[in-house]
């Protein structure tokens, strides 16, 4: 696949981001951040068209972000608690931004859209410059799961309609833990291909990236129900916090 850099996504997506993207864990995902950020101020890394960040500032959470996509934030901007939320068009690998935070999180399988290790680990540090003493940084993600592959390869149906089919295609390069999709839309009158590419993280790997950050992991759940994280898991949510020094 092409280059795939941070503003890909948001070209590819933002226009029907909202009705294609609704992990269904929104309301839980809201309830678990806010009780963690308490009065805090809180960042969010790739804050999107505030799927979670709108909800929160609703409750009165003092809230900012950053982003990479302009269209992303656009679509932000059309909900009316979205408009005032202060965000940094930029790379969440630098975490340019002003400030220091008592929270600052990253969700629905984000930090995997930072192509590279390097880039990951770039995300950690800055992140770990930016947060106060005692302060906290939430990941969710999945856990990569290769059982459908044969080949390296899986191809299955994301979402069937009387009219239509949301097939995902997907390539593993498991040398540099890279997955690639498409996702295809079949429809009588038309077919959609909207690529992904994630460079996925296991747990572990996650857990050095903080270490190497001056992080160290606080808790881990394997959903926002804070059930408990084991070999069934699908998805993790980890919270790491700023080592004494
Ligand atoms: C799956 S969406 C998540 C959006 C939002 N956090 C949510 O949970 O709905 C991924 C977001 O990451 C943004 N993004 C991807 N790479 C980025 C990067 N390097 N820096 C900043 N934002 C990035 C995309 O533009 C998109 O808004």
């Amino acid at each position: 696949m092409e280059t795939f850099d941070p503003e890909t996504f948001g070209l590819l997506n933002a226009h029907d981001y909202d009705e294609r993207n609704d992990p269904g864990t929104t309301e839980a995902e809201v309830a678990l951040i806010q009780e963690i950020a308490g009065s805090g101020d809180v960042l969010e890394l790739a804050i999107g068209t505030g799927r979670v960040a709108v909800p929160l500032a609703q409750a009165g959470v003092n809230i900012s972000g950053i982003e990479a996509s302009q269209p992303m934030v656009d679509k932000l901007r059309e909900k009316p608690a979205g408009r005032d939320i202060p965000v940094v068009i930029g790379d969440i690998a630098e975490v340019s931004i002003d400030g220091m935070f008592d929270h600052i999180f990253l969700v629905f399988n984000t930090l995997f859209n930072l192509q590279t290790q390097r880039e990951q680990i770039r995300c950690f540090e800055n992140v770990s410059k930016r947060l106060r003493e005692k302060g906290t940084f939430l990941v969710s993600a999945f856990v990569p799961d290769f059982n459908a592959f044969q080949s390296h390869q899986r191809v299955g149906i994301r979402q069937m309609r009387q009219d239509s089919v949301w097939l995902d295609a997907c390539q593993h390069d498991p040398v540099d833990q890279i997955l690639e999709f498409q996702r295809i839309h079949l429809k009588e009158d038309g077919l959609r291909l909207v690529p992904l590419r994630l460079r996925y993280v296991w747990p572990s790997e996650m857990d050095l990236m903080a270490r190497l950050a001056g992080l160290r992991l606080k808790s881990r759940w394997g959903g926002w129900d804070r059930s408990e994280f084991d070999a069934a898991s699908k998805m993790h949510v980890s919270v790491f916090e700023k080592a004494h020094a």
